[in-house]
């Protein structure tokens, strides 16, 4: 059984006409519409569900490679938790920390890393007109408690792979079938739980930077960034999303194979960023101590 990522993800929302504008000014295509709902697609793998409801919610669809490797895991799923089958065969149940998670067989098998590439020779930078994200990338959950039981189901019952650790503080996680740093991060953040952001793969610098000004000039609001991370290395920036949660533009994350060794990361403050353009405040008196910032287990 593989999941090689994020197949979709359901949101359900009480402002749906808000919602929407939300995930056009993001970039996505619209590809049906309704009193109830509607559904976007990032240009090459994912879809954005949106379910009218009083009750805000959201579930992520994990893609799974085969109608085989999707019923064995239910049956496996069904020993220890409620399971159910919808009508397109999607197989809905919840992780260990309750949210909301299902499976489906996927449109598109194996990995995708959409690496930003090298120009071609003798070809002037084109700057992009507008920002249409590739796909899915990750989603980040907060965990209040039994972190690490809640990471665990995740190893163990569905084949993901540690790609780094926060001591104490969270698992980075990248599904089977994934070579991306991350398709998932299970995190503690004070006493807070639940969904936190789902990432969005742009092409590059310049599609974030491009998609995040459009985001802002439509009156969006900046949450965090634009900066790069650390650990994953990825660019990022992230907004407010009137679904609850926030959206997350990135792009050159770190590609990984199975000579990566997973590194254990004390928690400090400075290991969400290398850099932020605007709204956080930078410590100039920061140095790194000897040996590099961080300790990386060598064995
Ligand atoms: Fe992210």
């Amino acid at each position: 059984m593989t999941i090689s990522g994020i197949d979709s993800i359901i949101y359900d929302v009480s402002d749906l006409t808000l919602v929407r504008r939300f995930f056009s000014d993001w970039g996505l295509h619209l590809a049906e519409e309704g009193y109830s709902g509607a559904t976007y697609r990032c240009a090459r793998r994912g879809t954005v569900v949106l379910q009218r409801s009083e009750t805000p919610a959201v579930e992520v669809i994990w893609a799974v490679d085969s109608k085989a490797s999707l019923d064995a895991l239910a049956s496996d799923l069904d020993g220890d938790r409620d399971v159910r089958v919808d009508g397109n065969g999607t197989v809905h149940t919840n992780d260990d920390s309750g949210h909301a998670m299902g499976f489906r067989v996927a449109s598109v098998v194996g990995d995708e890393a959409f690496a930003a590439g090298r120009r071609a020779p003798n070809e002037r930078f084109e700057p992009p007109s507008a920002v249409s994200p590739n796909r899915l990338g990750h989603v980040v959950y907060l965990v209040s408690d039994n972190l690490d039981q809640a990471a665990a189901f995740y190893r163990e019952r569905l084949g993901f792979k540690l790609s780094d650790t926060i001591r104490g503080r969270g698992d980075f996680m990248r599904a089977p079938g994934s070579s991306d740093h991350h398709s998932l991060l299970l995190t503690t953040r004070k006493d807070q739980s639940g969904f936190n952001h789902v990432g969005f793969q742009v092409d590059g610098l310049d599609d974030m930077m491009l998609g995040g000004k459009i985001m802002e000039s439509r009156g969006w609001k900046t949450s965090f960034g634009p900066g790069r991370h650390l650990l994953g290395s990825n660019l990022f920036w992230y907004f407010e999303s009137p679904t609850g949660g926030e959206t997350e533009y990135y792009a050159d994350m770190d590609v990984l194979t199975d000579d990566w060794k997973p590194g254990i990361w004390e928690p400090r403050a400075d290991l969400a960023y290398a850099w932020l353009a605007r709204n956080e405040p930078y410590d100039p008196s920061f140095t790194a101590p000897p040996g590099g910032l961080f300790l990386r287990r060598d064995d």
